[in-house]
């Protein structure tokens, strides 16, 4: 038996290999002193065989199979193609080489009989994320069918006892439930073609006792599987399993003689509270998944013509909004569904990428100068892997779309979903967007994708990644938001290729409150695009004042999503103002560290970014509070020996406003030390639903 240790910043994983055996991750923790025993550590965690166990207890380790009697579910599930009736093969991997140095390790593992290799490869990277991929190569003569594709094998240290996981909904994405982790598991998938709203490519696992968190992600924009296994019969080592895949049902991949299956990755972290795992993610996120981060400039504030019009488009109306816009302070502007072929309402055009001359008579260009004119730039949304059966497209193309032959085609949103797998489909789009991009100074594109697939296209993610990635090489500086009616497309494969994502469609600030804070457990603001909405909101009806919803669409990549022509003069002034503050604000938003602020009553939510002794944190009231006076609103995140100048930043909200004990002390600011600021907090009025406060600090010379 061999132990090799990787360390990070502060963190240490330990396995131990057995070559032509077994292979566990046996230490997942915190960062272990130099010289550690890791003999003695092992044998600290070893336990001896009990009575209702095989002889030779098996050890599912990082490749769990059915072979010795454990009882979960197999990583690697082969069906061989010759016999495919007999059902799934028995498999005998065993490690037959690895290589380790200090922040990774790569183990060989290979059955012979069956002539299939997997390769694990863990690497420590930054933010002490551990990203972990799996690969299966054919190596012999059998064709096998893989159902599913592994990408992560987890054994979870035992200290997890809690469960948190992240199913929503259309406009409710990311709700959080946590739970405790019962024997009978968990398991989620997602059988829609991309991750949708399911949230089970996003999980959280934490010590109730210490408060400790350990979370996992699948970076693929496809269907997957998540389960965690508790080894219930106890005929294994009794911890749970966490493995992650890339399937969720669909017919297996093909693992033909010669197969060398694509890496899926996943991603873990592990850190002592949710706000250090949050930034763990973060960090990561910028240092290597967002394409070019350091790159990036300041996030412009948008706005976007969908709740503003609609498809009520002209061009007449679009330059209207677009002074409007501008007036405001906004920086980019979107031009949203409605735009091309004979698309006047969702039923009818998708695949159709032309500028709709019943719309623009004139073509785009004269509303891109006019943005232009206005110190706007200009964004458009595309929708490209769909096809509606009411469109030029569908009819010189019929086969293009995901379909059984001679079977119904059954539309979602009244639409189809194009093949993108087959080279003509990816050539069409390609050359469409290409066409549209070169012609028209577009510096931004909205990538929607409205409809579920099915029939299930096993292929369908590879063929996005690769119209993307090409259409990424030719314009390299168009930025791209993933949207799939909002939030059902993110994750960190299609973070690797786009800017921004749109966290939900609801634009409701109340909802936005749990969303945002629920998708920035693992994406930093700078991504999550934050849009003030109408009111009423179309989707909740909910009704809320402009202060309120402009101070919480500060935190993320802000926008508007409304139309400025039908607010009143003071609602106009109070985003302006808050447009204003976002923009002097969101260096320190959009680089700083992100912290969860705790508050006693449950309808307080708060948020904090920190960033070279500069702070601003957003707290906010949704309810009635059942007290006259809010608890204090304790800060995170500041040296506790340092001292800082608090103030309320302007506009204040107008209700809340006049109970403040001290506004002229307010308005000059206060002087606190951390210590201070993060132990007994700042009293604020926070008692009436639907109000908000910023708070900002500056650290000053010691
Ligand atoms: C989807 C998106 C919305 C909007 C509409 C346009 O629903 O999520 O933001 O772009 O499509 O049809």
């Amino acid at each position: 038996m061999a132990w090799v240790r990787l360390d990070g910043e502060a963190l240490t994983l330990v396995f131990a290999l057995e070559m032509g055996g077994a292979a566990d991750c046996i230490y997942l923790g915190g960062r272990l002193p130099e010289g550690e025993d890791l003999g003695a550590l092992a044998a600290a965690a070893a336990r001896g065989r009990h009575e209702s166990q095989p002889d030779a207890v098996p050890v599912p380790g990082l490749l769990p199979e059915r072979k010795a009697g454990w009882s979960g579910t197999p990583t690697v599930r082969l069906v061989d193609l010759d016999n495919p009736l007999a059902g799934e093969v028995t498999t005998d991997f065993r490690v037959r080489q690895w290589d380790a140095s200090e922040r990774e390790l790569w183990i060989d593992w290979q059955d012979e009989r069956l002539g299939i290799a997997v390769n694990l490869w863990w690497r420590i990277r930054s933010g002490d994320v551990v990203r972990v991929t799996c690969d299966a190569v054919n190596l012999g003569k059998k064709s096998f069918s893989l159902v599913d594709q592994p990408a992560l094998v987890l054994p979870i240290p035992r200290r997890f006892t809690g469960l948190t996981t992240y199913a929503g909904r259309w406009a409710g994405e990311m709700r959080e439930t946590h739970r405790t982790l019962a024997p009978e598991g968990f398991a989620a998938r997602s059988g829609t073609g991309k991750p949708g709203f399911g949230g089970g490519n996003w999980l959280m696992l934490d010590d109730p006792a210490s408060g400790e968190v350990l979370a996992a992600h699948l970076a693929w924009s496809g269907d997957y599987s998540a389960r965690i296994e508790c080894d219930l019969q106890g005929q294994g080592d009794g911890r749970a399993v966490l493995q992650m895949a890339l399937g969720g049902g669909a017919a297996g991949v093909s693992l033909n003689s010669g197969t060398d299956l694509d890496v899926a990755e996943a991603v873990f972290a592990l850190a002592p509270d949710r706000s250090a795992l949050g930034q763990a993610f973060h960090a990561h996120a910028r240092a290597e998944v967002l394409p070019d981060r350091a790159a990036w400039t300041p996030r412009k504030v948008h706005l976007n013509s969908w709740e503003a019009l609609g498809f009520n488009l002209s061009e007449p109306a679009l330059i209207a909004l677009a002074e409007d816009a501008a007036s405001l302070g906004i920086e980019r502007f979107v031009l949203d569904d409605g735009w091309f072929g004979g698309r006047r309402n969702d039923q009818t055009s998708l695949g159709d990428w032309f500028v709709s001359p019943d719309v623009f008579p004139n073509g785009l260009a004269p509303l891109i100068a006019r943005v232009h004119e206005l110190g706007m730039d200009f964004g458009l949304w595309v929708e490209p892997e769909m096809v509606s059966p009411e469109s030029d497209l569908y009819r010189a193309h019929p086969d293009w779309c995901l379909h059984t032959p001679g079977r119904e085609r059954p539309t979602m949103r009244g639409q189809l979903a194009l093949d993108m797998a087959r080279q003509e489909v990816r050539d069409y789009l390609f050359e469409r967007l290409d066409t549209l991009l070169r012609t028209h100074a577009i510096a931004y594109l909205k990538w929607d994708h409205n409809r579920d697939l099915f029939p299930s296209a096993p292929r369908q993610t590879e063929g996005f990644y690769a119209l993307l990635d090409r259409l990424r090489a030719a314009h390299p500086h168009v930025e791209i938001e993933s949207c799939s009616s909002g939030g059902g497309r993110i994750d960190f494969g299609v973070l690797s290729r786009v800017h921004r994502v749109w966290p939900s469609d609801n634009n409701d600030a109340i909802e936005r409150l749990r969303i945002i804070p629920a998708w920035s457990q693992f994406l930093p603001l700078e991504v999550l695009g934050s849009h003030v909405g109408p009111s009423p909101n179309p989707i909740t009806g909910r009704r809320l004042a402009m202060d309120f919803r402009a101070k919480v669409a500060m935190f993320g990549h802000m926008g508007v999503e409304a139309d400025p022509g039908r607010m009143t003069d003071k609602e106009r002034e109070t985003l302006a103002a808050h447009i204003a503050l976002y923009k002097g604000w969101r260096g320190v938003l959009h680089s700083g560290q992100l912290h969860r602020l705790a508050h006693p009553d449950p309808n307080v939510a708060g948020m904090m970014v920190t960033h070279e002794g500069t702070a601003l944190a957003l707290v906010a009231q949704t309810a009635f509070s059942p007290v006259f006076d809010a608890a204090p609103m304790r800060l995170s995140g500041l040296e506790p020996q340092a001292r800082y100048r608090v103030t309320l930043p302007q506009p204040w909200p107008p209700r809340a406003k006049h109970y403040l004990a001290n506004p002229d002390g307010w308005r000059a600011g206060l002087t606190l030390s951390g210590t201070a600021l993060m132990t007994q907090g700042l009293a604020l009025p926070l008692t009436h639903p639907e109000t908000a406060w910023l708070i900002a600090l500056e650290r000053l010379p010691q």
